[in-house]
């Protein structure tokens, strides 16, 4: 895992749009996983500004989102196709036909999942992969418990997640249960895996991704067993980590290592 401890939550968007970025300048056909929540947010809008003024294009690009509500179809509000297109596809140039959300109306959830990872197969897997993560560790849905080699399926959300996600539903507005998410296994088998967290509500969770042991009850974790996983967070989420000099140190040398690869 690379940590990069930034200041604050706009250095870790830009942190997080240069790597998107530089992976299209690399690839404009890049397969992009995407992912929602407020932490995406600030990195999509660094994202559709450089689209705008023509330093990336995603004409030829594909995109996969992790998970969706299942039960609420794309036109509902606090879908996450509808968070996706508002928040992201709406401002930029990309073909809306070559962007996937898992289908929270599915007649069929189960034949969905297993079409959504056809899907992403056949468009030659995911080249880099956006994830925040839940305060009880989740990527996508996959909450504490997931299985660590799993693939998109259904899962039931916790307590905690339902809670932490009601500020997005009115009081009276019915608010899902179940999701259809990417599993675990699935996350892993992208190209890169890029995470970012801000803010001391977060500290706890990635603190057991980086230091705790790899373990399903903290599903980030997972992440210490992925070759190209970045791990760009603010000092608060950084609070609680043990060791946030010797990260910081790495990273320098490792920001030293690319300088000196760049001028070859
Ligand atoms: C939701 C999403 C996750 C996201 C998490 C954290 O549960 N399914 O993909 O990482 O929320 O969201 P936020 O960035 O708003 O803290």
């Amino acid at each position: 895992m690379q940590i990069v401890i930034l200041k604050d939550a706009a250095e870790v968007a830009a942190y997080g749009a240069d790597l998107f970025t530089a992976q299209l300048k690399r690839k404009a056909n890049s397969v992009l996983g995407l992912a929602t929540g407020s932490t995406p947010v600030a990195l999509y809008q660094e994202l559709i500004r450089r689209n705008q003024q023509g330093e990336i294009s995603f004409s030829q690009v594909t995109s996969f989102n992790l998970d969706e509500y299942l039960g609420l179809d794309g036109s509902h509000p606090q879908s996450y196709r509808h968070f996706m297109n508002e928040q992201l596809f709406n401002h930029i140039d990309i073909d809306k036909a070559n962007t996937h959300v898992p289908p929270g109306d599915a007649k069929n959830p189960i034949v969905a999942c297993d079409e959504y990872e056809a899907r992403m197969t056949q468009a030659g897997g995911i080249d880099i992969q956006l994830l925040g993560i839940g305060r009880n560790g989740h990527i996508g849905f996959n909450e504490p418990s997931s299985g660590l080699t799993s693939r998109t399926r259904v899962k039931t959300l916790t307590k905690a997640t339902i809670d932490d996600n009601a500020r997005f539903f009115a009081a009276d507005e019915y608010q899902p249960h179940l999701s259809i998410t990417m599993g675990i296994g699935t996350i892993l088998d992208a190209k890169k895996v890029v995470l970012l967290a801000t803010g001391e509500n977060k500290a706890d969770a990635v603190s057991a991704m980086v230091e705790g042991p790899l373990t399903a009850a903290c599903p980030a974790s997972a992440l210490q067993m992925h070759r190209n996983a970045v791990i760009v967070i603010d000092e608060a989420a950084a609070s609680k980590l043990k060791d946030v000099e010797f990260y910081k140190h790495i990273e320098n040398e490792n920001q030293k290592l690319l300088q000196h690869l760049a001028s070859l």
